[in-house]
């Protein structure tokens, strides 16, 4: 029964796809409630629901398991039998097909694909005969089970989407949620607010309010510090906390030792100011000694996560804190395996990488829920300045996680230079608007060249610039052959130690940006 002050809501089961939280931002964004379950919710988990919204419709998400595997996530049946529509997206379609006996088999489809619609009804409606369309699986659906409506097909899927009628349960093989699918807005849109016919009725809390609320209560009249990197999130997530705690807040800024040039003092430059506790410290010593002889990725961003802790907890004691705020955002959490079911693609340092023990009696992590974008927006509110808020993102774990193997001294001063030289040429070209990220990466690859007519032998640097909305998916850059050309020359002219540099043309997926 219908609560007339409650808004109407999209229950979303999470099976662990890496999109499952856009899905219930882009219903959002439709100005229609959404909340996010686990896969093994029940039928009266979701009937609970009915507390905070009116349930029109579920949506089931990817996942990176297979429906054919042994321990292949299931659903409860029951939930089916609901009475209100029912969307499965990538494996929540397959996993329909399985259960209702279609016939599946391993076809692996990935990155930007044609789907033909054959049936442009429901969610398809308004949608032209071949639409643009984000694929990301390894199980395909043959053949519909018994009773329902194959609606679209691609090259390498014969059903990539389908229907029940009659149980208004659909499916679609693709990733509606991601930028790249051209009109996945319209199809969501069609499903939550044709299909479901949810009203558009639900206005989300003002973000800032929500944060400072958030960070005061846990704090209550306490003290804590804030990690401040002097990137976007931490940026954001300090001026947030400034708001809540005032002088009861300090701002610690760690040099690892693997920033880029010139980067901490830019961070002092930029916070001095703004009338902000700030302390820089210099732990460049320690972060090396940890990293000594380590190759191995997941461990490299462990040590720092761990090391960051440790030096954060010393600047806690003597402030008097016991709380650590933090600028983790949404994705840096996903990537970590964070949320149940989802794969570890990283150990994000500020997630993963923390240490099981810590002296704080919480961490907490305001923008948690927040893709970048949305942290971008939250900081032009705050006032920050514009070249701060559209900075590129630098990784906590900074060049060590772009030195491919051990991390020396040496090598991060050639890389250094090397970044340098490439965010100096890209920021000269007016293309570096459109940017996510432009830095080099020295890869273990060393090389022959011939320098002043003499043989040289001599590291290789691997130059990466992406575009992205969200982090979620990037693409590499179309960047212009004379900027490329300028970056290639300056570093084989000026760094003596480079005998080669290469361009990184893999979007992710499959790679991801950052080399480990
Ligand atoms: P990947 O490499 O996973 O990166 O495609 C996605 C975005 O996250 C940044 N990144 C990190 N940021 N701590 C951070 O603060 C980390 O451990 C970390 N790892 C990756 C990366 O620069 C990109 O923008």
């Amino acid at each position: 029964m219908a609560t007339k002050d409650l808004p109407d809501g999209i229950a979303i089961l999470d099976f662990g796809g890496q999109y499952c939280h856009l899905i219930a931002r882009r219903v959002r964004e439709l100005n229609v409630y959404s909340e996010i379950l686990p896969s093994d919710a029940q039928r009266a988990d979701i009937e609970a629901l009915n507390s905070v919204m009116n349930l029109k419709g579920i949506i089931f998400s990817g996942s990176p398991s297979s429906v054919k595997a042994q321990d292949a996530l299931t659903l409860d049946p029951e939930i089916l039998e609901m009475g209100v529509p029912v969307l499965g997206l990538c494996y929540g379609l397959q996993l329909l097909a399985n259960m209702h006996g279609g016939r599946l088999e391993k076809a692996r489809e990935y990155g930007v694909t044609k789907a033909y619609i054959d049936e442009p009804i429901g969610i398809l409606e308004g949608l032209t005969s071949c639409e643009m369309v984000w694929m990301s699986h390894g199980d395909t659906v043959f053949e519909a089970p018994p009773g329902w409506k194959p609606l679209a097909r691609t090259d390498r899927a014969p059903v990539a989407a389908m229907v029940h009628e009659e149980k208004q349960v659909w499916g679609l093989q693709w990733h509606p949620e991601v930028v790249h699918t051209e009109h996945g807005k319209e199809m969501l849109s069609n499903f939550v607010l044709k299909v479901c016919k949810a009203e558009p009725n639900w206005r989300p809390l003002d973000a800032v309010e929500e944060a400072v609320e958030k960070i005061n209560s846990i704090v209550g009249d306490g003290r804590a510090i804030i990690a401040l990197s002097g990137g976007v999130d931490s940026s954001v997530a300090a001026a947030l906390a400034a708001r809540a705690l005032g002088g009861r807040l300090m701002a610690v800024h760690v040099d690892q030792g693997l920033m880029r040039m010139n980067e901490s003092a830019g961070v002092y430059e930029a916070f001095k100011d703004r009338g902000l506790k700030l302390e820089v410290v210099d732990a460049k010593k320690r972060f090396l000694e940890r990293l000594e002889g380590n190759i191995e990725p997941e461990l490299k961003r462990k040590i720092i996560g761990e090391e960051f802790i440790r030096v954060f907890e010393e600047k806690a004691r003597e402030f008097n804190a016991d709380y650590l705020i933090q600028g983790t955002i949404y994705p840096d959490r996903i990537e970590s395996g964070l949320t149940k079911n989802s794969d570890t693609i990283k150990t994000h340092h500020n997630v993963g990488g923390l240490p099981s023990t810590m002296e704080f009696k919480q961490v907490i992590d305001p923008l948690e829920d927040l893709y970048k974008d949305e942290v971008r927006g939250l900081g032009e509110r705050l006032g920050l300045p514009k070249e701060l808020v559209w900075r590129q993102p630098f990784p906590g774990p900074g060049l060590a996680v772009r030195i491919v193997g051990p991390v020396t001294e040496e090598k991060l001063e050639v890389l250094r230079r090397a970044d340098a030289i490439v965010v100096e040429e890209v920021e000269k070209h007016e293309f570096s608007d459109g940017l996510w990220q432009y830095f080099a990466v020295l890869t273990d690859t060393k090389s022959t060249g011939v320098k002043g007519d003499e043989r040289a032998y001599g590291y290789t640097v691997a130059v990466r610039i992406v575009e992205s909305i969200d982090a979620m998916t990037a693409n590499f850059s179309f960047a212009p052959w004379e900027v490329l050309e300028r970056i290639s020359n300056r570093i084989g002219n000026e760094i003596t130690s480079v005998t080669r540099i290469v361009y990184d043309i893999t979007h992710k997926p499959p790679s991801t940006i950052e080399w480990e």
